[in-house]
This record gives C-alpha cells, sequence and structure tokens, in this order.
C-alpha cells in the first residue's frame, strides 16, 4: 500500500511503498529525468525482488507549472513536498533580470533545507583534469541558510544604502568604508544556532559512514566574528556533543582557511572526509571540486533538514539549454542525487546497484557527450546510456 514516509523522534520511518514526490525540473530535466526514474526503479527491484517500491508523485515547478497554474511555484508544491519529507528534482531556469526569484532558493527557505550536501568522489574511466583523481572522496556540507547570501544588502546611491551608511558612521564609528559615496553594502549573518546544527550534520554524517576527519573551512583570518564564529562554534559544539568520538579518535575535528583549502584540494586531496563551510565558501568548493573529478553532469546534491526530516534531492547542473530537448544529457547527477536519497531511506542496497553499475559503465567508456570526446568514443544518448547502466543491474 502506498503511504507517506514519516519522521519520528529523529528518525526517518520508510514504508515499502513511500510516496515520493518529484519535479522533472526544465531544459534538459525532461530529458534526464524519465531516463532516470525507469534505472531507480530497476536497482529498488533488483535489490527488493518486488517487496519494496517507490510510489512516484509528479509536483509542479518552473516552466511547467507556469503553463498549468500561471505560477512557477505552486502552493500545492510545496505543501506536498511539506507533507511527504522527501523529494527529488531536475534543474530549474532562473530567468535572469525577470524578477522572479530562485526556485532552488525558495524550496530551500520553505523548508529550511540548512545543509547543502554534496559527496565528491571519483568515478574510474571519468575525465578529469588531475593526475590521481581517485585520492579525491570528500563530502561538503555547506551551511545553506546564513551568510552573505541571506539577501541582505542595499544598492549604491540609494536612500536605503545612505540611510545604513550614516548608521554605521554616525552611531557604530565606523570610519574604514573607503568610498562611502558609491559603496553597495550587504550584511553577512552567521549564528551559533545556524554554524551548530551544520557541524552537528557533518560530524553525524562522519561517523554513521566511518569517517574519520571534519575540516572546518573558513575565513576566521580576517572575517574574525561571522567566520571565525563559525569556527568557535565548530570546534564548541564537537567538545560539547562529541567529547568521547574525539578522545576515542573516532573523529578528528580540525580546521582550515578557505583559500589555503582551495590550494590543498588539489594538492593533496586525500587528507579531507567531511568538510563543513558557511554558504559563499561552499558554494566556490562545491564547484572546484566537483570540476576535479568530472564536472558537474555526474556532481549529486541534497538539502536536507536533519531536525525535521525535509530534503530534496538535486541534480546539480542547470537547465543545459544547448542541449536540452535533444536525448543528449548526463543523468548521472540526478541518478547519484537518487542514490543519496536511497541512502537517507536506508534503501542502501538499491544505492549500490545504481553506483555499481554507473562504475562499470563508465570504466567500459559507455558514457554520454560530455565525457565522449576527451575518451575519444562515439557518445551514447541519454535513453542509451540509461539501458547499457540497467544491463549492469
Ligand atoms: P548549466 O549547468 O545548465 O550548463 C553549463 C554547461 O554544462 C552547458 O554546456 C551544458 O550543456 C552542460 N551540462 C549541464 N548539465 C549537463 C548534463 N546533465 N549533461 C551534459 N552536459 C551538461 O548552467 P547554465 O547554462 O549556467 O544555466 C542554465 C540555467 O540553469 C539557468 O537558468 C540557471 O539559473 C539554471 N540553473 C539551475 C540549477 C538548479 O536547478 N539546481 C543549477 C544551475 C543553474
Amino acid at each position: 500500500m502506498a503511504e507517506k514516509i514519516r519522521f519520528e523522534n529523529g528518525k526517518l520511518l520508510v514504508p515499502d511503498q513511500p510516496v515520493i514526490p518529484y519535479i522533472e525540473g526544465d531544459g534538459v530535466g525532461k530529458d534526464i529525468w524519465s531516463a532516470a526514474q525507469s534505472a531507480i526503479d530497476a536497482a529498488v527491484e533488483k535489490a527488493y525482488n518486488g517487496q519494496r517500491q517507490i510510489v512516484w508523485k509528479e509536483v509542479l515547478a518552473g516552466e511547467k507549472a507556469y503553463e498549468t497554474t500561471g505560477t512557477s511555484l505552486p502552493d500545492e508544491t510545496l505543501a506536498t513536498i511539506k507533507d511527504h519529507l522527501l523529494a527529488i528534482k531536475g534543474p530549474l531556469g532562473t530567468p535572469v533580470g525577470k524578477g522572479h526569484r530562485s526556485l532552488n532558493v525558495a524550496l530551500r527557505q520553505e523548508l529550511d533545507l540548512f545543509a547543502c550536501v554534496r559527496p565528491v568522489r571519483y568515478f574510474k574511466g571519468v575525465p578529469s583534469p588531475l593526475k590521481e583523481p581517485e585520492k579525491t572522496n570528500i563530502t561538503i556540507f555547506r551551511e545553506n541558510t546564513e551568510d552573505i547570501y541571506a539577501g541582505i544588502e542595499w544598492d549604491a546611491g540609494t536612500a536605503e544604502v545612505a540611510q545604513v551608511l550614516a548608521f554605521l558612521k554616525d552611531q557604530m564609528g565606523v570610519s574604514k568604508i573607503r568610498f562611502p559615496e558609491t559603496s553597495s553594502i550587504g550584511i553577512k549573518p552567521i549564528s551559533e544556532e545556524g554554524s551548530k546544527r551544520l557541524v552537528r550534520s557533518a560530524i553525524d554524517y562522519a561517523l554513521e559512514n566511518g569517517l574519520k576527519n571534519v575540516t572546518l573551512v573558513h575565513k576566521g583570518n580576517i572575517q574574525k566574528f561571522t567566520e571565525g564564529g563559525f569556527r568557535k562554534w565548530g570546534y564548541e559544539l564537537a567538545q560539547e556533543e562529541y567529547a568521547e568520538q574525539l578522545v576515542s579518535g573516532d573523529l578528528v575535528v580540525n580546521d582550515i582557511i578557505a583559500d589555503n583549502f582551495l590550494q590543498q584540494i588539489l594538492l593533496a586531496p586525500e587528507k579531507f572526509d567531511v568538510v563543513a563551510l558557511t554558504n559563499l565558501n561552499g558554494d566556490y568548493a562545491s564547484d572546484a571540486l566537483a570540476a576535479q573529478v568530472g564536472g558537474i553532469g555526474i556532481s549529486p546534491g541534497a538539502n536536507i533538514n536533519y531536525q525535521t526530516g525535509h530534503a530534496i534531492f538535486e541534480a546539480t547542473h542547470g537547465t543545459a539549454p544547448d542541449i536540452a530537448g535533444q536525448n543528449k544529457a548526463n543523468p548521472s547527477s540526478v541518478l547519484l542525487s537518487a542514490c543519496m536519497m536511497l541512502d537517507y531511506m536506508n534503501w542502501k542496497e538499491a544505492a549500490e546497484i545504481i553506483v555499481s553499475g554507473l562504475e562499470k559503465a563508465f570504466e567500459n567508456k559507455q558514457v554520454t557527450v560530455d565525457f565522449a570526446k576527451d575518451l575519444g568514443v562515439e557518445p551514447l544518448s541519454t535513453s542509451q546510456f540509461v539501458t547499457a547502466l540497467i544491463q549492469y543491474f
């Protein structure tokens, strides 16, 4: 019987036939979603011999929602995801300058999905700019709700910015703004609660997955109270809640300055298992790390609130307008996001079937257009790739 996933006493309760909402997405979303869905269903069938099955429920967002309902993010979509706890989505376009806010950001804010989780690993056979890409195996926990991303800023030359500047000068004694007449001003909130809940999630993930090193990445040398606060509260949290694991050596918490981190991921990526970062640093580091192991076509992601159970798993690339509707796109990003979802649901066997199928496909140079040129092989279409993949299940 189809049932909803529930969250009780900090635990996800997953029935054998969970209803999971999905957003197909714009652009290549259509190409990758239908292909991916058939692979996910095949893996679940294989893992559990028909005992378990996902009951997919389409919810609308983006262009498809706009065409049918006149709005890009209908209330019903949010309500359904809220109610079913999990969802998976393809990419959604954000029209530049048309004034409607990013749908991805809206979904994250509405559900307070504070952890952006990105596992970055190398698949043998995938083209990479590194000599030893297999040394990169890092899970990123990026804070998703604070920082300069909170969107609190005022444009240069407006009455509002003049008011903020006057307050800073007259009441706070600030004299360090180099060109006050022509400055825009932004605010960077970083809180103890926000930092601690993110670092807690990163540590829990490390311990659950038998990983030892959790590294706090920050710019606390320059931004002492915001980035420095993130570092301080991260260490405090580790001492308060994980003293036993720190003493036993099952857990090591350390920190690194963000610019050095960007060097070290190229020079010695094996030093890192799980990293926790503030929002903006996390944004840069996610794309840099994804590029090291083969780029956005295969990097998965999830936005999770570990306190309420809510989670949205997503392809991390955009709508790829240049190849949309051509059955060319690589479905691996959304497929690996589905693997993260299956892991989160504790359906690990099904996730492993997909991951091991992808390993075999890449190793045998069965790849889509994004990898084919570098490997000197003929590309498979999206649907051919998925057919090849399922044969390895
Ligand atoms: P993009 O990721 O759509 O495309 C960048 C390049 O990567 C293109 O050459 C594209 O063909 C290629 N590419 C992307 N996904 C691929 C795949 N699965 N297989 C093979 N090649 C792939 O980034 P762009 O062009 O900056 O953004 C296009 C639209 O997507 C914008 O409206 C943007 O706002 C939106 N976007 C949405 C995201 C999301 O929903 N999570 C994330 C990033 C962008």
